[in-house]
């Protein structure tokens, strides 16, 4: 008798021939232990400045409500920082693209969003390499649907070469383990990886995150950084900072949609406070939370139907954000032993006064990548 055929070979063909929209996900972990994490960490101590209860960098885009609401607070035309955001995202892609032209490199894209970048990425890089393969990861799988249409129906992206792998990246052994799984896939050829967005600048320590990505650059690969920059570094400038996200109502949706989705808290958009502070004297921090500014304390349900009470001051961080100086980019990269090959940045024009806050797009190598980047990496960062 004839051996069966592996389902995952002819999966391919099954789909192909089917008008219906299937797409393939591949799931890295079980989603019960991340319900458990994210109820644990609601769960954590009492604190008045956001640093006890809280819902970290993937939960706030975890499921479909933060889904759906993440994709109407990037298209609100009032969220002047992201529109301004997409296009120097453009003039600045391309003046990197030649580093990651040839050689036939892959591309895996962590934190998927809407897919608008990684559409312009794929579109490009696949000029020079037709057998690219397309690895969105994300922790949430409605994201990875909704995030690889851009490319593939946008873009003509074939189908057959994207893999989206539903992962919290965070964590490191899923980082060796995806590594491990794209070694497999592609051997030697170089991959691209980018985490663009400023998705670095969303958790509590962004130098683990940087150095947890880190460990699994070969010396072929390279890391596409895209990072919110300020010039200044005073209370002022981080007030500003904060106050730029309290300007769209679609954002205030977006920031509160996990807490909505997974508890029964009632919430009222005047509870929700944005505060900036200068951190380590290298960057503008800013938390976005929930404050119980009643007279009363307040009970939450939590997905596991356990109840947790909010004394009267309480608070649950709902986002952390940040805007980067030159200081702090040199400073994390050199931790992480990653050397600059190329990096551009840009102020905000939208302002009638001088604005001091930018974008900034670094393409990164792993310090084993050789000498010739060094001389670069001495440019970049003395300017
Ligand atoms: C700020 S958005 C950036 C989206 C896109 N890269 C861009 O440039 O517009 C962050 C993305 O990263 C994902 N994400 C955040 N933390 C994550 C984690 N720990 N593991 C996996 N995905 C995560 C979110 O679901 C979201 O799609």
């Amino acid at each position: 008798m004839a051996e069966p055929v592996p389902v995952i070979r002819k999966l391919e063909h099954a789909l192909a021939d089917d008008d219906f929209a299937w797409s393939l996900l591949l799931v890295g972990e079980d989603q019960t232990d991340k319900l458990a994490t994210l109820t644990g960490d609601l769960r954590g101590p009492v604190s008045t400045t956001g640093d006890g209860k809280q819902i970290t960098s993937g939960f706030s885009y975890w499921g479909i409500g933060p889904t759906i609401a993440w994709a109407n607070a990037t298209n609100d035309p009032f969220y002047l920082v992201m529109k301004a955001g997409a296009e120097s995202f453009l003039r600045h892609w391309r003046k990197v693209r030649p580093h990651v032209e040839n050689g036939g490199f892959h591309l895996v894209s962590l934190g998927v969003g809407t897919g608008v970048k990684d559409r312009t990425i794929l579109s490009d890089m696949r000029r020079n390499n037709r057998d690219m393969y397309y690895i969105p990861v994300d922790m949430s799988s409605e994201m990875l649907r909704m995030g690889t249409l851009e490319p593939v129906r946008g873009a003509r992206f074939p189908v057959s070469q994207v893999l989206p792998v539903q992962l919290d990246f965070s964590i490191a052994d899923n980082m060796d383990e995806l590594a491990q799984m794209l070694a497999r896939l592609v051997g030697n050829d170089p991959i691209l990886f980018t985490l663009t967005g400023n998705t670095l600048a969303n958790f509590e320590s962004d130098e683990e995150l940087l150095s947890t990505l880190t460990h699994v650059l070969r010396p072929q690969d390279r890391l596409l950084l895209e990072v919110a920059s300020t010039t200044r570094l005073d209370q002022e400038t981080a007030d500003a900072a904060a106050d730029e996200y309290h300007q769209t109502r679609a954002f205030a949706e977006f920031v509160t949609s996990a807490l909505r989705y997974n508890t029964d808290l009632k919430i009222n958009n005047d509870r929700v406070k944005f505060i900036g502070e200068v951190e380590d004297e290298d960057a503008l921090l800013v938390k976005i939370l929930w404050q119980n500014d009643t007279d009363d304390e307040i009970r939450m349900e939590l997905p596991d139907h356990t109840e947790v009470v909010l004394p009267i001051g309480d608070t649950i961080r709902l986002y952390t954000t940040r805007k980067y100086s030159t200081t702090r980019l040199k400073r994390l990269t050199e931790a992480c032993q990653l050397t600059p090959v190329e990096a551009i940045q840009s102020q905000f024009r939208y302002t009638r006064r001088p604005n001091p806050f930018g974008l900034e797009l670094l393409l990164l190598a792993p310090d084993a990548a050789g000498e010739a980047a060094h001389s670069l990496a001495d440019d970049i960062w003395a300017t």
